[in-house]
């Protein structure tokens, strides 16, 4: 037990209280809710704006809500331009390293002549403000180019996580009608080339939508290019259109920034819309306070950029508030389990921030590979995308943190754009716990008659307010959207509906306990039950399949499928590899199930759904509750 635990407390120490962004929370907490627009309109503030706003918060369209309506604001004014023009100019912006050991630098002066090379090129396609460009690429600077390239000529981005295959490549293209697609030829994972083009490639011919293909040369992987529709980067790059200057489009504050699919209850994947003006706020402003981010940092957020933590907390949070950030391509015990805390020493990391996942990953390897390494730089650890086990968070804060680093547990979700549970490192923690509502936020719990559940009970967890980093839509389905996740109160207020269940505890920490529906965390990653049975089906021997999440000790959930197989074709071990590979080709590794049983039913209830509740009760030997429903 280490000296800062007393109870069931770890208290932050004193150095860390002493430097803190925010040395107090309640009261500043208090403030925040009573007086939300005016917490936020401070906030906002700290940014750079072409127009102030008209009004904070229009409330009008609820909860289609607007934040910073009638400003005029560019995400990438802020988190590149401003820099240029001050002493962060020749400051250090992204370290890159990749698992071969290959490394880059950009300065902010360095990025800002990139993004505008590669805003040009985009240009020159034709690519104009309001158009969507869809990237799949591997963790490289070309992907966080692209991304910035695009919000600033306007266009919004659609990142597609590069570990994605062909069918969820193509079916996020199509819902976006993208017609600019940026890929790059490979990127590299376990001393392997991966490949990307020829997914793309596969993916661009079931998408007419698609007219221009640019592609980075990353590992010199020989693909096939397409003459009129597929151009090398560095190619467009040595034209003289491609120069290294570029307007920033002065956009306003609600219009479309980015779209990133991200997977639900039922049927595809949802595109989940953020905008320029309160996203920028939300997440510069959590970052800035819960990270305590420090003009000298090194913040390395160990996730892919192709996912929200990615697009928040590796690129525009940071970038925003002029930070320097890491980023490494490859696995992390790749090519032995000392990788990252090599990284950590090698670059002086002040504030790391990953997955559970990847804790116990590098947990398992034992406490030799981190000791073996200086990690005394790090200041704070972080940790978001499903519940941290008090296990692992010992062991991070004991060997990685060497008790001193508190553990910013942060929940958060696509949809929320930044974190709305976390706590800040001046708060005192309890492992597994993300602790209190980040500022600004009222979180609840309801049972299923949405009353308020009781101390300590299990509840749906719901928000009670909008925030500026909140989705202002489902692309495309703004109805859906509002009958998903908002839920009117009689006082015509509308409480936000996470899809999560959470207790709360006598000293007001919030317990968050995982999804209620059929959204399953593998190994971090967010991907739904129904993705993974449409893949199934999509072989030509399937006839039916259901998909549930088990409980995995790494992965956090482990994909347990049952299948039916069409007429006249028998089940035998052989099969079961091909359709795992099917599903992996399809979708991506990370689909892969973990099991396949053959059955010849499915239980289903007397309107024909499957009933995935009984299929997880029986996979796991517990009782199958009430059966009244079903239908034999
Ligand atoms: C889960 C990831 C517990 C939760 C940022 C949520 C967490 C879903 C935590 C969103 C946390 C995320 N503790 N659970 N600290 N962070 N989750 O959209 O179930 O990929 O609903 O966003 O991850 O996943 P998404």
């Amino acid at each position: 037990m280490s000296n800062s635990e007393k109870s069931d407390f770890f208290y932050p120490n004193e150095d860390v209280i002493a430097q803190a962004n925010v040395s107090e929370y309640d009261k500043m907490y208090e403030y925040s809710v009573n007086d939300r627009e005016g917490f936020w309109e401070e906030q906002a503030e700290n940014l750079s704006w072409y127009k102030k706003w008209d009004s904070v918060l229009d409330e009008s369209d609820a909860p289609h809500y607007k934040w910073f309506d009638g400003g005029e604001i560019n995400i990438v004014h802020n988190a590149i331009d401003r820099h240029i023009v001050g002493p962060n100019r020749n400051k250090m912006a992204i370290i890159w390293e990749s698992e071969n050991g290959q490394v880059r630098n950009y300065s902010y002066n360095g990025l800002n002549r990139e993004v505008c090379q590669f805003a040009n090129v985009l240009k020159s396609m034709g690519v104009s403000k309001g158009d969507i460009v869809t990237i799949y690429m591997p963790q490289i600077p070309e992907l966080v180019f692209a991304m910035l390239a695009c919000a600033k000529i306007g266009a919004i981005h659609s990142v597609v996580y590069g570990g994605f295959s062909k069918e969820a490549l193509s079916s996020r293209i199509d819902d976006a009608t993208s017609r600019i697609l940026i890929t790059a030829d490979g990127g590299w994972r376990r001393g392997k080339k991966v490949d990307l083009k020829s997914i793309a490639d596969e993916a661009m011919k079931r998408t007419p939508s698609i007219e221009v293909c640019i592609c980075v040369k990353n590992n010199e992987l020989d693909i096939e290019m397409e003459p009129a529709r597929d151009f090398w980067l560095h190619d467009l790059k040595s034209l003289p259109i491609a120069s290294s200057q570029c307007e920033t489009e002065h956009t306003d504050a609600e219009d479309p920034l980015f779209i990133l699919y991200t997977s639900g209850t039922t049927g595809k994947p949802k595109g989940m819309l953020h905008t320029h003006g309160g996203y920028a706020v939300y997440t510069s402003t959590t970052h800035r306070m819960a990270f305590d981010i420090k003009p000298q940092d090194r913040w390395w957020c160990a996730a892919d950029p192709g996912w929200i933590t990615g697009h928040s907390y590796i690129v525009y949070g940071p970038l925003i508030n002029g930070a320097t950030i890491m980023l490494y391509e490859g696995a992390p015990n790749y090519p032995y389990p000392n990788r990252w805390w090599q990284i950590v020493e090698k670059y002086g990391i002040n504030i790391l921030y990953t997955s559970p996942t990847a804790i116990r990953g590098l947990m398992r390897f034992g406490d030799r590979w981190p000791k073996k390494h200086d990690l005394s730089s790090l200041r704070l650890l972080g940790s978001v995308g499903e519940p941290i086990n008090p296990e692992a968070w010992r062991w991070y804060h004991h060997v990685i943190g060497q008790d001193k680093c508190p553990i910013i547990d942060t929940w958060w979700q696509t949809e929320t754009g930044g974190f709305m549970i976390c706590p800040l490192p001046i708060t005192p923690l309890k492992p597994g716990s993300a602790t209190k509502p980040f500022f600004g936020n009222e979180i609840g719990l309801i049972d299923e008659e949405g009353n308020e559940t009781p101390l300590n009970e299990e509840g749906k967890l719901i928000i009670k307010n909008p925030w500026p980093g909140m989705a202002r839509t489902i692309f495309k389905d703004k109805e859906r959207y509002a009958d998903l996740y908002w839920l009117k109160q009689n006082n015509n207020k509308w409480h936000y509906l996470a899809g999560d269940s959470a207790k709360i505890d006598e000293d007001g920490y919030i317990w968050v306990i995982g999804r209620m529906d059929e959204v399953l965390k593998v190994s971090g990653y967010r991907l739904g039950t129904s993705e993974v049975e449409s893949a199934l089906v999509s072989h030509p021997k399937v006839s039916e399949a259901a998909a549930v999440g088990l409980p995995h000790e790494l992965k956090g959930n482990a994909i347990h499928t049952f299948v039916i197989l069409k007429e006249g074709v028998l089940p035998d071990p052989d099969l079961e590899i091909e359709l795992k590979a099917h599903v992996g080709a399809e979708m991506g590794k990370i689909a892969i199930p973990e099991l396949i049983e053959f059955v010849t039913v499915l239980p289903k209830t007397r309107s024909g759904k499957i009933m995935r509740r009984v299929l997880k009760a029986r996979a796991l030997g517990q009782d199958e509750g009430d059966l009244s429903t079903l239908e034999e």
